[in-house]
């Protein structure tokens, strides 16, 4: 077993977050509760069972906690103050790279002060990573918030073997050219033996920038799917660039959702909710980028065109609390939460709501309830790496029961192709998806769940980091 306190551990993931966060109580206590988001959902099982450390900030700023361990895995935190969480992590991570990256879905806001505290943010990781690393361990750097810290963990530590994944989408050149400090960020993620993406056309437009902006020589071109990566050689290393689509522990939600407690209690959800004859659901982080206010207007629109009864079709809306001190995040709650009254003082009757929305994060057995118990499940990003939530649906339903609306802008569409697939800009399209998988005849519904099911539980997230990992040499 890995002893990551003395020695070092031989593998570490660094992100910006633990799988953890500390959450201080009214009365003065604390206590650790899972963090939010897909990135940590994906790798927790995975390191859990490789037994490595994870470098990363416990979720609450101005708190210094000593490392933790929790199972087989090493927690290392890393503080950060409440000036640099609006600097680093509000500021650049999540209003300047999170909207750039996201195809300015909203205006990226671009300030001097943020870089400097992204940069310092990075320098902190980047430090704090090679402190817990053994000699020539295996380090994996995630997302968009370390992207300096391959570069500067090589410069510290040149033994370790780097790799980088982004979650989120890479974007088109010509909007990564807006970012004054473009030509940094590529340097950096070049300090890593492998930088993978979610998509071929991610590590595509990583490949074009790299050669355009460090006048580096990309010696291939083409990308391939895993195994076979381009590369591009910076003096005398060689950085390989791939796609990797990450997934989920399909196995063991599976495993999960076939129990007697989950059914049960997905049986109950109906119940609670009135025994309607169709369970729409609707699951994300409060982000804008997911689309939740398109596809409720597209709901509302099914409503007034009396194209769907609201006494035969409920919807449950989870939206996890994110990025709350976000000016476009708050904006964008406000207009979520209008339009659920709007569709609820519209359609709803005493008791019979036609939208449940809960803005709270959920304990995993009850979410898996809700996936088992839903009968249709809109997934509508305008723009997502991956997205998970289509995935863990579709792996909750072993009867093959069930039907997926997906946004071809999601990462998920290019496997999931058997979904009811739509464009998130196009009303009546999504209208005509919802009204169809509503209505879908239960074959077809079942020949497309199969085919889902088929790419989920064989490509899971066991899958995805042994391909990276093989990929990078350290499996
Ligand atoms: P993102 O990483 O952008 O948040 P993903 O769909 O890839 O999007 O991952 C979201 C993860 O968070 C999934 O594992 C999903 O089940 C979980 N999740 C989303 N909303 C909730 C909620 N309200 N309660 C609990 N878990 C949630
Ligand atoms: C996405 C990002 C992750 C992030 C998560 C939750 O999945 O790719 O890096 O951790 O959202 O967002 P948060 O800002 O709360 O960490």
């Amino acid at each position: 077993m890995t002893d990551t306190t003395s020695t070092g551990a031989d593998f570490v993931v660094a992100a910006n977050r633990l799988p953890v966060d500390l959450e201080r109580l009214p009365d003065g206590t604390q206590q650790w509760k899972s963090s939010p988001g897909g990135l940590v959902a994906a790798l927790e099982p995975f390191l859990r069972s490789r037994r490595g450390a994870w470098v990363g900030w416990p979720g609450v700023p101005d708190v210094e906690v000593e490392p933790i361990t929790d199972g087989d895995m090493t927690l290392h935190p890393v503080p950060l103050s409440s000036a640099e969480l609006t600097d680093y992590y509000e500021g650049f991570a999540n209003a300047t790279l999170w909207p750039l990256y996201h195809d300015v879905v909203a205006p990226p806001m671009f300030h001097r002060h943020w870089w400097n505290a992204y940069v310092k943010i990075n320098v902190r990781f980047a430090a704090a990573t090679a402190k817990v690393a053994s000699e020539g361990a295996t380090v994996w750097v995630q997302d968009y918030q370390l992207q300096l810290v391959p570069q500067m963990l090589r410069g510290l530590r040149p033994d370790l073997r780097i790799g980088f994944f982004l979650h989120i989408p890479f974007p088109p050149v010509e909007l990564f050219m807006q970012l004054p400090w473009r030509a940094e960020l590529v340097h950096g993620l070049l300090g890593a033996d492998l930088v993978g993406f979610q998509l071929p056309g991610g590590a595509q437009n990583f490949l074009i920038l790299a050669r355009r902006l460090t006048g580096m020589l990309a010696t291939k071109s083409a990308v391939g799917m895993g195994t076979k990566p381009g590369q591009v050689t910076t003096g005398d290393r060689t950085v390989r660039v791939g796609a990797f689509p990450i997934s989920i522990d399909s196995t063991a939600l599976d495993k999960c959702a076939r129990s007697r407690p989950i059914r049960q209690r997905a049986a109950e959800i109906r119940k609670e909710l009135g025994n309607p004859a169709t369970i729409v659901l609707g699951v994300d982080r409060l982000d804008y980028t997911k689309g939740i206010d398109v596809r409720l207007r597209a709901l509302g629109e099914l409503y007034a065109e009396n194209r769907i009864s609201a006494h035969d079709v409920v919807m449950v809306q989870l939206a996890t609390p994110s990025r709350e001190r976000v000016e476009h995040y708050r904006r964008m709650r406000n207009h979520i939460e209008q339009a659920v009254s709007r569709i609820n003082g519209e359609f709803g009757r005493v008791g019979h709501p036609t939208v449940h929305y809960l803005h709270q994060s959920m304990p995993r057995n009850e979410l898996t309830a809700l996936f088992v118990a839903a009968d249709v499940m809109l997934v509508t990003p305008v723009r997502d790496g991956m997205n998970l939530v289509a995935k863990e649906y579709v792996a909750c339903r072993h009867d093959l029961s069930g039907t997926l609306v997906l946004s071809e802008f999601a990462g998920a569409a290019a496997e999931l192709t058997s979904a009811f697939l739509v464009n998130p800009h196009d009303l009546d399209g999504i209208k005509n998806a919802i009204e169809a998988a509503i209505t879908a005849d239960p074959a077809e519904g079942r020949r497309r769940m199969r085919a889902l099911r088929r790419q989920v539980m064989t490509h899971d997230v066991q899958r995805w980091a042994r391909s990276f990992l093989d990929a990078l040499g350290a499996s």
